[in-house]
């Protein structure tokens, strides 16, 4: 299994930075340098230097790349309205540029609304819930080495609307004969146990994809105790022991490197502390917790 992490391309100057993400990981996402507002501000233009920059960083230290997110309902510039070409030219614009260098890509991120329905985007108000079969297959014949991922949070648990939903979703597209490799499990949690989670995994991997767990953290409290760091350990043990007792489970990648960088304390207030290594790059329990059970795996 492939232990990975979410880099921030501003970030690889820093030294310290570079060398614990490059020496701890063996997978890279771009937290947000291939979102579309970055990489297509304006229709047909497209600016890849900071995309550029982490795969580049991946490059020179053989860490594989997972590309994220060709279609996403959020850093979308104005003008995308969800035209069947807008997305066929980012997709290809995105899929084209890295080639054989991206080894996989959220082709599509976050498609389900939290009640299970479609969630409402320009893509599925132009073109309905078919744009998600379409943009596998624009992806598909961009590069067709490249793994394909549908990417989502909050389905993480089986006997929840959306927990359904992500598996007839997945069901319905591999019926269709989509070109569907792996189904990403954000897996943005919290201490206590995510309900059914090693079920789930195997449920969704039994229709014939791998799963893979794509943006773990852990959030706790911004005041965090020792007994906070530990119970986030044990979250994080738990978490990893869930993909590890599933055979297509292939991968973990942690939604950041360190707490400082950590989106969760920018998006919900009060809370923080969510990752391995703490604001000065020093590993907490969490991070010793997740090496021995990836030890024990027998992950690189
Ligand atoms: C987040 C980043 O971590 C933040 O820095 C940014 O401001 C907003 O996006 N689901 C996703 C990720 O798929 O792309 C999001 O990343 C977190 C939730």
């Amino acid at each position: 299994m492939v232990p990975g992490v979410a880099v921030r391309a501003d970030r690889l100057d820093d030294a310290g930075y570079a060398a614990a993400a490059g020496r701890l990981f063996a997978s890279v996402t771009a937290e947000n340098d291939m979102k579309w507002q970055f990489t297509e501000p304006e229709p047909g233009r497209f600016s890849f230097a900071a995309a550029e920059r982490v795969v580049g960083f991946a490059e020179q230290r053989g860490l594989r790349v997972r590309g994220h997110p060709l279609l996403w309902h959020l850093a979308l510039p104005a003008w995308v309205t969800g035209t069947a070409e807008q997305m066929r030219r980012h997709i290809t614009g995105l899929v084209e540029r890295f080639r054989g260098r991206v080894a996989e890509w959220d082709v599509v991120n976050e498609g389900l609304a939290d009640d299970g329905t479609f969630r409402v985007t320009p893509f599925l108000r132009t073109l309905g819930p078919q744009y998600i079969a379409q943009a596998f297959r624009i992806a598909r014949a961009a590069d067709p080495r490249a793994r394909l991922a549908y990417n989502d949070y909050g389905a993480e648990s089986p006997g929840t609307p959306k927990g359904r939903a992500l598996y007839r979703l997945v069901k319905g597209l591999k019926a269709l004969r989509v070109p569907l490799d792996v189904v990403g499990f954000q897996t943005h949690a919290e201490t206590r146990p995510i309900a059914g989670f090693q079920r789930q995994l195997r449920r969704v991997a039994a229709l014939g994809v791998d799963v893979e767990l794509t943006e773990v953290d852990v959030k706790l409290p911004a005041k965090a105790t020792p007994a906070d760091l530990r119970a986030q350990a044990t979250a994080y043990r738990r978490i990893v022991r869930a993909c590890v007792a599933v055979a297509r489970c292939r991968g973990i990648t942690f939604w950041g490197l360190d707490d400082r960088d950590s989106w969760i304390g920018e998006f919900f207030p009060r809370y923080g502390n969510a990752l391995l290594l703490d604001a000065e790059l020093r590993p907490k329990p969490a991070y010793e917790a997740v090496r021995q059970e990836l030890l024990a795996a027998g992950a690189p």
